[in-house]
């Protein structure tokens, strides 16, 4: 079977390698990939904010199965395209991908269906706003209503900055255009856990979770990133927390889109806040997440071609997933100055030996080979994933590999999975 991925970032060379490992998979196409991509599948240039040239590279390939990785070809409507094409692809359609892509819907459909999540308001004027700000304490939380790669989402410590906030979105001079709905919503505390399960549609089936690191910083300090780094292990959730996300936030929200005939097939990504009073959802994502794929997938046994057909097919339910047991973890090593702006072009050595490290992949997001050698093209630029037995194993083969990879303005976390290991050394 040929099959297509969508996307040129960590998440999709992991993506490749997985499929790459299924014995369905006859041949691997990344559209557009990047330079580690390029050592596992055939690269074909696409551009992924242009669904015709998506669509382009779609009718050229025909392939049997189309995976998508980033949210934007999903809020374009490549899958419903694709449908309409008799062509199978894995992804939701535009309208149930609105889970992530207008937090305003999202908010408004986890209160209808009783989903646990923060308070909130929508607000579709600044007057409003101002008026919605009376009702909550800080700190608030305000958040753009559409995809803005997490820059849409402003922790404010007090009204004066709240209201700075609402000014900013709905004048256009925080994000570059006017906002025309705003969240206002009550601002969560504890650990965030990403609780990514796959969907046929009807039926919810967990992949292990994961904690991703988004701040720049250790001991999470500094801007907010796509991710510098996740973890995975056995110990994260017991049985019955898993259970009980599953049935009241993940099973529940794939049932209520199908009752509300916008059937949910592909990921959903349950960014959920573990509260004193319980899992809350701070976010959906309508996709696998980046950089938690690059830790997931390596621990799992069982095929992901199938498993994905199974979605695509609405026999979820008889698949079975096998995970390796223990943990692993991905530390991101991402360009100086990430995520302002950053230099590229920069050689990277040492992948080779690094990759040579037992139970170590080294996943590309922003590179790419010119004239022969491997160089920066990104702001995250690598990630490290190791599995092991422990946590403590996991990290030790990811720094261990790490210690040989450099260039120059190189920059990543030694501190991915502190909440984990605090206390335990
Ligand atoms: P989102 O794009 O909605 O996931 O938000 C990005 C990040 O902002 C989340 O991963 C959290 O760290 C933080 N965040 C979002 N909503 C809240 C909330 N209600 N309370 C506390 N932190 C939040
Ligand atoms: N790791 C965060 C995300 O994929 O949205």
């Amino acid at each position: 079977m040929k099959i297509l991925v969508i996307g040129s970032g960590g998440r999709e060379h992991a993506l490749c390698a997985a499929i790459g490992r299924s014995p369905r998979a006859s041949e691997v196409v990344c559209a557009p990939g990047n330079g580690g991509i390029a050592q596992i599948a055939r690269c074909v240039p696409a551009n992924q904010k242009d669904l015709g040239d998506l669509l382009r590279v779609v009718a050229e390939e025909l392939p049997d199965l189309t995976v998508v990785g980033p949210e934007l070809p999903l809020s374009l409507g490549l899958v419903d395209e694709m449908q309409r094409r008799g062509l199978r692809v894995f992804g939701p359609t535009r309208d149930a991908a609105m889970l992530e892509t207008s937090k305003a819907f999202a908010k408004r459909f986890m209160q209808r269906h009783s989903i646990p999540t923060a308070n909130f308001a929508v607000c579709t004027s600044q007057r409003e706003a101002m008026a919605a700000l009376e009702m909550f304490r800080h700190p608030v939380v305000i958040k753009a209503d559409g995809l803005h790669a997490g820059k849409g989402v402003l922790i404010c410590q007090s009204r004066h900055e709240a209201e700075r906030a609402v000014e900013g979105l709905f004048s256009g001079q925080l994000l570059g255009a006017a906002e025309t709905s705003v969240v206002v919503e009550e601002c969560l505390t504890g650990e965030e856990i990403s609780f990514l399960v796959l969907s046929d549609g009807k039926h919810a089936t967990p992949l292990i979770p994961a904690q991703d690191h988004k701040r720049i910083g250790e001991g999470d300090t500094g801007p907010n990133t796509g991710g510098m780094g996740v973890y995975t292990s056995d110990t994260m959730l017991d049985a019955a927390m898993s259970e009980w996300i599953l049935e009241h936030i993940a099973q529940r929200a794939v049932n209520a889109m199908a009752l509300e005939d916008t059937r949910f097939v592909g990921v959903l990504y349950c960014g959920l806040m573990m509260t004193a009073k319980g899992p809350m959802v701070l976010e959906f994502n309508a996709r696998f997440g980046d950089p938690e794929t690059q830790a997931i997938l390596p621990r799992l046994e069982s095929d992901l071609v199938e498993a994905l057909e199974a979605c695509v097919e609405g026999r979820l339910s008889d698949t079975e997933f096998r995970w390796k047991p223990g943990a692993s973890v991905c530390v991101v090593a991402a360009s100086q100055g990430y995520p302002g702006a950053y230099a590229t072009g920069e050689p990277i050595s040492g992948e080779d030996d690094a990759a040579r490290v037992p139970n170590v992949e080294i996943y590309h997001a922003g590179t790419a080979v010119e004239g022969g050698q491997l160089r920066t093209a990104g702001g995250r630029v690598l990630g490290v994933t190791a599995t092991g037995a422990t946590l403590r194993d996991a990290l030790d083969s990811a720094y261990d590999a790490m210690s040989h990879i450099s260039f120059a303005g190189m920059v990543y976390r030694k501190d991915i999975g502190w909440r984990a290991l605090r206390g335990k050394q």
